[in-house]
C-alpha cells in the first residue's frame, strides 16, 4: 500500500474529515502512516476552506496504537538512529495536532489502544461511540505506556483511573470513557458522525482567532501559577487582537449592544456580517 493512502481526508462545508486508513491493520500507526499524517496536517492547517478538523478511523478501529512490527520491531532492528527517527515522526505529528491552528475533534469509532491516546489527547475535543474500546495494552506486552501516554492519562484522569488503566491493561467502553472524562461524550455508533458534525458546526460559528488562542490557553495555563496565567491571558488576548483583522470582539459587542441582534449568553455573534462588510 502506498504511503499516501494510509491517511485519507475530505473537506466538506468547512470541516476536514481525516481518517486513519489502515483498517486491515486496525489503523496501527506505522512510520509510513505517521509521515503521511504529518503531510496531511500540513496540507490542511492553513486552508481557508478548513475551519475544524475531525480525526476518525476507517473500519473497526480508531487506532490500535503504535504498530508493533513496523514501529517497534523493525525500527529497533535499525538501531538507535531508526528508533529516534520513528519517534520524531510520531511525536512530531501528535505535537502538530496538539497546537493545530484550527479546533480538532477526535471521533473515536472503535479500538483505541496505547499510542492512540497521543492523538486522542492532541485533539481538543473527543466524541466516541458507546461501542468503542479503550485500553492501555502496553502492560500486556511488557512495556510502560510511553510516547507521552502516561502523561496523557495523568493529565486527563484522576490518579486511580490513570493507575487502573496503566497497570491492568483492562478495556473500558465508550460509555465508561465518557464517565471518566477521557472523552467529552459517547453516543451510539450510528449517531457518531452526525453528533460530531453538529459539534463541528457549533465551532464553525465562533471567531476562529479566538478559538485558536482559547484552545492554546487551556493547554498552556495548566502548568502556570495563577499570576503567570493571568499575565499570559492578558498578553494572549492582546496578541489575538492583533491577529483578528475582523476586530471580531468589537463586532460582537456592536451586534449585542447596538444592533440587539443576538445575546452572547445564548449564542455567537454573526461572523457573516463581518465578512460581508
Ligand atoms: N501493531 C501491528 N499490527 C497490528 C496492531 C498493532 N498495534 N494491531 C493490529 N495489528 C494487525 C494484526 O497483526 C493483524 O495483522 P494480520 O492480518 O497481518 O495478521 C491485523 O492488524 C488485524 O488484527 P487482529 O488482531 O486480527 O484484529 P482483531 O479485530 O481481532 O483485534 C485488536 C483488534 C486491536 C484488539 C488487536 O489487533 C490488538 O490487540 N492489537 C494490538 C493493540 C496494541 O497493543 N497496540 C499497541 C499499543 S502501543
Amino acid at each position: 500500500m502506498s504511503e499516501i493512502d494510509l491517511v485519507t481526508y475530505k473537506v466538506e462545508e468547512g470541516i476536514a474529515w481525516v481518517y486513519f486508513s489502515r483498517p486491515e491493520k486496525r489503523n496501527a500507526m506505522s512510520p509510513g502512516l505517521n509521515r503521511r499524517m504529518m503531510e496531511v496536517l500540513d496540507e490542511l492547517e492553513y486552508r481557508d476552506d478548513v475551519s475544524v478538523l475531525v480525526l476518525g478511523g476507517q473500519g473497526s478501529a480508531w487506532s490500535a496504537g503504535m504498530d508493533l512490527k513496523e514501529y517497534f520491531r523493525e525500527t529497533e532492528a535499525q538501531g538507535l538512529r531508526g528508533v529516534r527517527k520513528s519517534q520524531r515522526e510520531s511525536y512530531g505529528w501528535f505535537r502538530r495536532l496538539r497546537w493545530f491552528q484550527k479546533p480538532t475533534i477526535a471521533m473515536v469509532n472503535g479500538w483505541c489502544f496505547g499510542g492512540g491516546f497521543g492523538p486522542l489527547f492532541a485533539c481538543d475535543l473527543a466524541i466516541c461511540a458507546d461501542e468503542a474500546q479503550f485500553g492501555l495494552s502496553e502492560i500486556n506486552w511488557g512495556i510502560l505506556p510511553g510516547g507521552g501516554v502516561t502523561k496523557v492519562v495523568v493529565d486527563l484522569l484522576p490518579m486511580r483511573d490513570a493507575m487502573w488503566l496503566t497497570l491492568t491493561g483492562e478495556l473500558i467502553d465508550g460509555v465508561q470513557a465518557a464517565d471518566m472524562r477521557l472523552v467529552n461524550e459517547s453516543v451510539p455508533a450510528a449517531q457518531l458522525e452526525e453528533r460530531t458534525r453538529a459539534v463541528a458546526r457549533l465551532l464553525l460559528k465562533k471567531n476562529p482567532v479566538a478559538l485558536k488562542f482559547a484552545k492554546d490557553a487551556v493547554r498552556r495555563v495548566s502548568t502556570m501559577t495563577y499570576d503567570e496565567a493571568e499575565d499570559y491571558l492578558v498578553r494572549m488576548q492582546e496578541a489575538a487582537n492583533f491577529h483578528d483583522k475582523t476586530e471580531g470582539r468589537k463586532e460582537g459587542i456592536r451586534q449585542f449592544i447596538d444592533e440587539k441582534s443576538y445575546k452572547p449568553g445564548l449564542g455567537s455573534y454573526d461572523l457573516g456580517k463581518v465578512k460581508a462588510d
